[in-house]
């Protein structure tokens, strides 16, 4: 078996110091490519034209902002009234765009971005509280915050505390729904909830609804089960290319990891591996709620990092978390992370 590029768990460094991960400031893997240019609005649906024009226009004025914000004092800006530019809530079904759209900010942004996803906020703001957050995060001129939860009132509440507070400095907050295919049909309703929940800080947005279809359904195909019969192992020692990085790990012990390492370290994986590959994936039961959220949610780390997910198991996808799980109180998280991982992953049943 070819040794060259595999990864052992024990190799990967989980405790850089915290705030390097804020400091990256970084647009995810899977979206670095994405720009306005590459952005193709479908001529069926006109408000996906509009919306990346007026993203493309809150850049400028971003920019205009903060350009002017530095060179000028205070009473030089009022007189001139240089604006503040309005945070943006984006909202739409999914795959529409909305993360491409907001990773392009980012990308086209000269000044100082950064992207995090809404689970990666609430990982944060429990890691170093609101305020101390808030300091942080004040230094950027733009928060990217990717899927708003609103399912979970006690996480909306939090995020809105974030934006509540944030919206005292001079950065501003763009952010996206995170309509999953099963609340479809429940996207004009995500709007209405943002709103309602966000109470006087709505002005502090400017709401904008993005329609359109799934972009992925046409683009890319899903695979569900590698149809060759082929055993993981096989798959691992065949990975291409060579040298890409590669982890192979049982599922008790990608559990391990997921208990003994602090979420907010779970993107270091993205650091050290292109493809993991997990051993006798199985069920998530009622009474592993904590596990099967952690597992949500390195999923949406390995999403982002764009690295190719590969498991064997005896279970069909669908049943990888328990009924309960799939329509408890964290329905979005789980639905999101079973598109997620039929999106990204290939499956070799061991059930012969
Ligand atoms: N109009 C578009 N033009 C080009 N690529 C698109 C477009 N809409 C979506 N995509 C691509 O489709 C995939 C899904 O889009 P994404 O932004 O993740 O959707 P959403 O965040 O709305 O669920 C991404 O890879 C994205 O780059
Ligand atoms: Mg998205």
């Amino acid at each position: 078996m070819d040794t060259g590029s595999q990864i052992k768990l024990s190799q990967i460094v989980f405790d850089t110091p915290i705030d390097s991960i804020i400091n990256k400031n970084k647009i995810p893997l899977k979206f670095q490519h994405c720009s306005f240019d590459n952005y193709i609005p479908n001529k069926d649906y006109p408000s996906q034209q509009e919306i990346k024009e007026k993203l493309m226009d809150f850049v400028r004025r971003l920019e205009e902002y903060n350009k002017k914000k530095c060179c000028r004092t205070f009473v030089e800006r009022f007189v001139k009234n240089t604006k503040k530019p309005k945070g943006i809530y984006l909202d739409g079904g999914f795959g529409v765009g909305k993360t491409h759209l907001l990773s392009s900010i980012g990308n086209t942004y000269k000044g100082k971005s950064i992207f995090v996803s809404f689970s990666e906020l609430m990982y944060l703001i429990a890691y170093f509280n609101l305020l101390p957050l808030v300091e942080k995060m004040s230094e950027f001129d733009v928060v990217l915050l990717d899927e708003f939860e609103l399912d979970d009132p006690g996480d909306a509440m939090m995020g809105i505390n974030f934006i509540r507070e944030i919206s005292k400095t001079d950065t501003i907050v763009v952010t996206t729904s995170n309509t999953t295919p099963v609340a479809l049909g429940g996207r004009k309703f995500d709007i209405m909830v943002f709103k309602e929940r966000i109470g006087k800080l709505v002005n502090y947005f400017d709401t904008y609804a993005i329609d359109g279809q799934d972009y992925r359904v046409t683009k890319t195909p899903k695979t569900e089960y590698d149809s060759s019969k082929k055993t993981l192992t096989d798959l691992y020692s065949e990975y291409q290319p060579k040298n890409r990085k590669k982890l192979y790990l049982t599922f008790d012990e990608l559990i391990n990891m997921m208990r003994s390492v602090h979420p907010v370290r779970y993107t270091n994986l993205n650091e050290h591996v292109d493809a993991i590959f997990i051993e006798n994936l199985r069920q998530f039961t009622d009474d592993e709620l904590l596990d099967a959220l952690r597992f949500t949610y390195l999923i949406d780390i390995l999403y982002y990092g764009a690295v190719d997910i590969y498991a064997s198991t005896d279970i069909q996808l669908w049943h990888m978390f328990s009924d309960d799980l799939k329509d408890g109180k964290f329905k979005n998280k789980v639905m999101r992370c079973l598109s997620r991982v039929s999106e990204k992953g290939v499956f070799v049943n061991t059930k012969s």
